[in-house]
């Protein structure tokens, strides 16, 4: 079973050093600052391949204001970024981050609508993990007033991928059902918490068996991903479910699809189960086209990202977070939020989600400073200088870790 391994000496630089947090301090006052905090990806790799560095200040462009970060979400995705596991990666050094909330510090020409002062989130194509950002207004949204910042770091990628993948691919309505994996994780919070804006939907969510107490309220039954939830599902509906959501792939994919019913809809929105750096095509997920023709089932596939960077997709993710806002100023959903850390403690807050330990999301607070109390559990439980590449530990026996942040 591999763990990621922690880079000692890494941790002793950022983690213990006490002068860590006046670091932050010392930057210079926000108007004339030259340079800002920010955390670099310095190859692709392990955990040791993070570190918080001086970074010089951006500059907002024609279209594009500048965001003092108030805090940024920390997805599955990012580890996947992390090891160079994803489709066309970029060059490194590079700062992280698909998304982050703060407060607008100022803005160039031609971002009507957005003013100095304004409390916003923000998609970022890269380079949200950062003091400071700078992003075309196409991609920011001005928050609730009552919303944290907090609750909006953890809002915008899950609570809009989920409401894409439930109302505009999959055509979620009254009365139907829905299997979701990693019911537990962000994403997954999300979708229970939409399903149950819909009367009369049916949530099966797969989950390690640690966290059913505490999510067992939020969907309509519960399996542990080690189980054959196959069969436990077709015990309740013989028929099968209207809507699959797939984070995993491999295997699963034709599991799931044999859950469907006739009209049912399957979507692969993640490949946590797949590596694909080095499958250029997962051979367990093969689809026969006539296949799905006689069994009459839908199979589609979902990236928020691709939509909003690579596909012109901003019109579309801008009236769903309208209808998110809406949902969240009626008070019929809210992030849940599993933990907070540093800029520093990014190596931490990833190995909570490699050991699927997270209810909810993990997000990274520019304004906290390490704790140390941290710094001395990571020395603790740590290997000394192991560089492990793939985030694959497989923790059945696992208990939920005693956190104390
Ligand atoms: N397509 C999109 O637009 C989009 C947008 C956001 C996220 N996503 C995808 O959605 C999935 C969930 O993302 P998230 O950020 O919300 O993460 P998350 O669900 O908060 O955390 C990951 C969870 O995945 C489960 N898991 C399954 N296999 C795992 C493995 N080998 N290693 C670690 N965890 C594993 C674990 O839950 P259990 O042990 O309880 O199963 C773990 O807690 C990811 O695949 C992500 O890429 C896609």
């Amino acid at each position: 079973m591999a763990k990621e391994g922690v880079d000692m000496t890494e941790e002793t630089e950022y983690m213990i050093d006490r002068n860590a947090g006046k670091e932050a301090v010392n930057v210079e006052s926000p108007s004339n600052a030259k340079e800002m905090r920010a955390v670099v990806l310095a190859g692709f790799g392990g955990l040791n391949k993070l570190r918080v560095s001086k970074k010089a200040m951006p500059e907002p462009q024609d279209g594009e204001v500048k965001i003092r970060v108030k805090a940024c979400g920390l997805n599955f995705l990012d580890l996947m970024v992390r090891q160079g596991n994803i489709d066309n990666p970029p060059k490194t050094p590079l700062v992280p981050g698909f998304e982050c909330c703060g407060i607008v510090e100022s803005v160039a020409e031609n971002t009507q609508g957005f003013e100095i002062g304004d409390r916003v989130m923000a998609f970022l194509n890269y380079n949200a993990w950062a003091e400071v950002v700078c992003t075309p207004v196409d991609f920011v949204y001005k928050m609730p007033d009552d919303m944290t910042f907090t609750e909006a770091a953890a809002f915008s990628l899950n609570f809009v991928a989920a409401y894409m993948m439930l109302f505009e691919v999959a055509s979620l309505r009254e009365g139907m059902s829905v299997l979701v994996h990693s019911a537990g994780g962000a994403v997954g919070q999300a979708v229970a918490q939409l399903c149950s804006t819909v009367p009369n939907v049916t949530v099966f969510g797969i989950a390690s068996c640690f966290k059913h107490t505490s999510i067992k309220d939020s969907v309509t039954h519960i399996f542990d991903r080690n189980t054959d939830y196959i069969q436990e599902v077709k015990k309740i509906c013989p028929d099968g479910v209207d809507i699959v959501l797939d984070c995993l792939c491999g295997e699963n994919t034709g599991k799931s699809l044999s859950l469907l019913k006739p009209l049912g809809t399957y979507i692969l929105y993640g490949t946590i189960g797949q590596c694909l750096s080095i499958f250029s095509m997962c051979d367990t997920c093969k689809v026969n086209p006539i296949k799905l023709y006689e069994e009459n089932k839908v199979i589609a596939g979902f990236s928020l990202l691709n939509l909003l960077f690579k596909q012109g997709g901003c019109n579309l993710v801008k009236s769903a977070m309208d209808k998110l806002l809406s949902l969240y100023e009626q008070k019929k959903i809210r992030p849940v939020v599993d933990s907070l850390w540093a800029l520093e403690e990014v190596k931490e807050a990833m190995q909570r989600i490699h050991d699927r330990g997270n209810i909810g999301k993990l997000i990274l607070d520019v304004e906290k400073s390490p704790t140390p109390l941290m710094a001395n559990d990571s020395t603790e439980t740590s290997e000394a200088g192991e560089e492990e590449e793939e985030p694959e530990g497989d923790n059945d026996s696992k208990e939920r870790m005693p956190f104390i942040h």
